[in-house]
């Protein structure tokens, strides 16, 4: 804080120039005076750095290396995934280990000078810039990142080496997709059923202006076959009942059964499942972000930020009278994707 001629009243008593609190006297550090000593102190700083380093490389290692089925039994702390138990004791420790190694050098090794900074209005005049840049070229020069060459080095290779763990994580963002959201099990005459219960439909089923979620029936074979959900994210209705004569167009001719369509489920635009339905207009809504699809004019979008129209599955009913697919959708469903084409 400044009076009004520009003194510093919290060091500065207000009848004389003695500070009001005087700094006690200055001590060197042994470093200061003691070459031994800062070299041992730059040893140590060095060593954490490296020590930094080999923590990441042994991270990088231990993901690779240790299988996710591993465990580690700590007695009363319970029982851990070891994988998890050495990514982060070794990340955590590099991270430790940069923290310690650069609180070691500023204590021990920067300049150690008490300064006296009289306050001022703030603001930046072009005088103050260059006296800030010339500050900085001193205190480089005075921590000795360019003499010290071995902090300088190790340093830099813990910081070059820090963002790897990031990178290896991209791993987990699984594969791309590839071709494997072009198809899904629906095939020709695959029985369309009522999603969990597993009934069988037949057109009589279901009331003009009714929504139904379904599936293939042979989707929980498939699902446990595969030990994933990704068929049933891939393969899920919906089936919709107008008045044929309401519907204004269809992604395939006869792809409707007496004005039962049948629509994939997944949002176009980022993969929301959708069941909200306004009958009246034959509208479906996806509730994550809002974009709505005409079922009654070939799925098209009418609002929100989806970018296609919702895939018609091409259903008929077999000699039973159960409604079953013609095929499989004929283009990809789900969200839009880079590899699509
Ligand atoms: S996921 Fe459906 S609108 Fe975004």
């Amino acid at each position: 804080m400044s009076d009004t001629h520009g003194k510093d009243v919290s060091t500065i008593d207000a009848h004389s120039d003695a500070p009001l609190y005087p700094l006690p006297p200055h001590h060197h550090r042994l470093t200061d005076t003691d070459p031994r000593a800062a070299r041992r102190a730059e040893r140590q700083v060095a060593a954490m750095f490296a020590l930094s380093a080999l923590c990441i490389i042994a991270f990088v290692v231990g993901y690779v290396a240790i299988p996710t089925t591993s465990f580690i039994d700590l007695g009363p702390i319970g029982v851990l995934q070891t994988s998890n138990l050495v990514l982060g004791a070794t990340f955590g420790l590099a991270i430790l280990l940069i923290g310690l190694g650069a609180i070691q050098w500023a204590k021990k090794l920067m300049a150690d000078e008490e300064i006296v900074d009289e306050r001022h209005p703030v603001g930046s005049p072009i005088e103050d810039q260059e006296a800030a840049a010339e500050l900085f070229a001193t205190g480089v020069a005075e921590s000795g990142f360019v003499e010290r060459k071995i902090i300088r080095r190790t340093l830099i290779a813990a910081l070059a080496l820090f963002p790897v763990p990031l990178i290896v994580f991209l791993k987990d963002m699984g594969p791309l997709p590839g071709t494997s959201l072009r198809t899904t099990i629906w095939q020709k005459n695959s029985r369309i059923v009522v999603d969990v219960t597993g009934q069988k439909l037949r057109p009589e089923d279901l009331a003009i202006g009714t929504l139904v979620s379904a599936s293939p029936e042979d989707l929980d074979r498939v699902q446990e076959e595969a030990g994933t959900q990704n068929a049933r994210a891939k393969a899920s209705i919906i089936l919709v009942r107008m008045r044929p004569d309401e519907i204004k167009s269809q992604q395939g001719d006869g792809w409707d059964v007496q004005g039962i369509l049948a629509f994939s489920k997944i949002c176009t635009h980022v993969g929301c499942p959708i069941a909200l339905y306004q009958q009246r207009q034959h509208a479906l809504l996806c509730p994550c972000h809002q974009s709505t699809f005409d079922l009654s004019d070939s799925g098209k979008v009418i609002f929100g930020p989806a970018a296609r129209r919702m895939p018609q599955l091409p259903i008929t009913v077999d000699s039973e009278g159960y409604l079953v697919a013609q095929s499989d959708f004929q283009e990809p469903v789900g969200p839009s994707f880079w590899e699509r084409g």
